[in-house]
């Protein structure tokens, strides 16, 4: 199949509580709103005239040769019964979400599996595993991978805890694209962290995770491949260091998303040149197990922090991250050689030498 022109599903998630979104629709402009990621809580965006990842993926399986089409996922079951009836050699799959609610993208790919569909990134596992940060902190320290010290707290309930000490950051567990982290999830005393744990409790309905915080350099490491065989493309950084002074150096959701922050405008993401050898080794090798950990596979991207002293610390590992041509995802990519279209058509051929494997143990397993 891997070469031979296939019939390729775009599967993404849209729904209309987000007006953002749906301005999005009407526009013709894709439905992923900027971050990539929908979730009903988001603010609203802007409609934006730049392609959508959506845009640039399907133009780059057509330059590859294969015939790409749409499918909406708009949190309807009728949505759901539509996807029963796909007949595509291979879903692309760039759901983060079933109708806004992202604790259910982990739904959506186990929906694929029990239709028998073939699809592109992870699995249903890796999704909860990563999505729970503080089970993926868990299995992290399992594995000897280091990760901040953490506490977990809901409703009054400490369901985990180390001995942390101040400053911590406060973030909801189960979200992504900075939602819920600004400028104040970082807090230097018990009257701050009170305050902003029950913020995210009452924002996110989430428990709220509050991590040592992490002084130190943001390096994002890509992965391509899958278990054994998976890689790290070169590091990329975001820089921090330009935000205000008294602005604590993260990547808040201005700093990933507002493009008229002030934020946005001072940092900025690029290949990492100035590591040496040795701390470029222990980046890749933590982002490696860490991806390996969460059953990753195809493509991903592991967040960690450098500290002063030289410790690598995984913040978190991201299935299926953005594929954005201006994104650390891609960025990486091309500085190991692959262009845009040929990221994708790795992730493709990845995805399905998976199936055909399967297929041949299956056969095997039955002479
Ligand atoms: N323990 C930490 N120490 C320092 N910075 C952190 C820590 N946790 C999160 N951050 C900052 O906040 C950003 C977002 O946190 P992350 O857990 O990756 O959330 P998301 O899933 O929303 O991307 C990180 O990229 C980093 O800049
Ligand atoms: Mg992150």
């Amino acid at each position: 199949m891997i070469g031979t022109k296939m019939k390729i599903a775009l599967l993404y998630d849209l729904w209309n509580e987000d007006p953002a979104a749906a301005a999005l629709k009407e526009a013709g402009e894709g439905g992923r709103p900027s971050n990539g990621n929908g979730c009903k809580r988001k603010p609203a965006k802007k409609v934006k005239k730049e392609k959508t990842d959506r845009e640039e993926i399907f133009d780059a399986l057509e330059k590859l040769g294969h015939e790409p089409y749409n499918i909406e996922l708009d949190g309807r079951p009728q949505s759901l019964h539509a996807l029963a009836k796909c007949d595509a050699d291979l879903i692309f799959n760039l759901t983060e979400s079933f109708g806004g609610d992202d604790t259910r993208e982990m739904n959506v790919v186990a929906y694929l599996d029990l239709l028998g569909l073939r699809y592109t990134g992870a699995g249903p596992h890796a999704i909860f595993l990563s999505q729970d940060k503080a089970i993926a902190k868990k299995i992290f320290a399992f594995h000897g991978i280091k990760t901040p010290y953490f506490a977990s707290s809901y409703r009054g309930r400490i369901e985990h805890a180390h001995d942390i000490s101040f400053p911590l950051i406060v973030k909801p567990s189960w979200e992504d694209g900075s939602i819920g982290i600004d400028a104040g999830s970082v807090v230097k005393n018990v009257k701050e962290l009170m305050e902003r744990v029950e913020y995210i409790q009452d924002e996110f309905d989430s428990p709220a995770l509050i991590e040592e915080y992490i002084e130190g350099r943001e390096v994002y490491a890509g992965v391509l491949g899958s278990y054994e065989r998976a890689q790290v493309l070169p590091l990329v950084e975001l820089d921090l260091s330009r935000l205000p002074e008294g602005t604590p150096k993260i990547a808040s959701y201005d700093v990933k998303f507002e493009k008229n922050t002030e934020a946005y405008k001072l940092t900025k993401s690029a290949i990492a040149e100035d590591l040496d050898e040795e701390t470029r080794r222990r980046l890749s090798d933590t982002a490696l197990a860490a991806y390996r950990a969460l059953k990753l596979r195809d493509y991903g991207r592991v967040d960690m922090r450098l500290a002063p002293n030289g410790e690598v610390y995984v913040i978190e590992a991201n299935p299926n991250p953005w594929l954005a041509s201006r994104q650390e995802f891609a960025m990486a990519a091309k500085a190991a050689g692959l262009s845009y279209t040929e990221m994708i058509g790795t992730i493709l051929d990845l995805a399905m030498s998976r199936y055909l494997n399967a297929s041949l143990v299956n056969a095997a397993a039955m002479h």
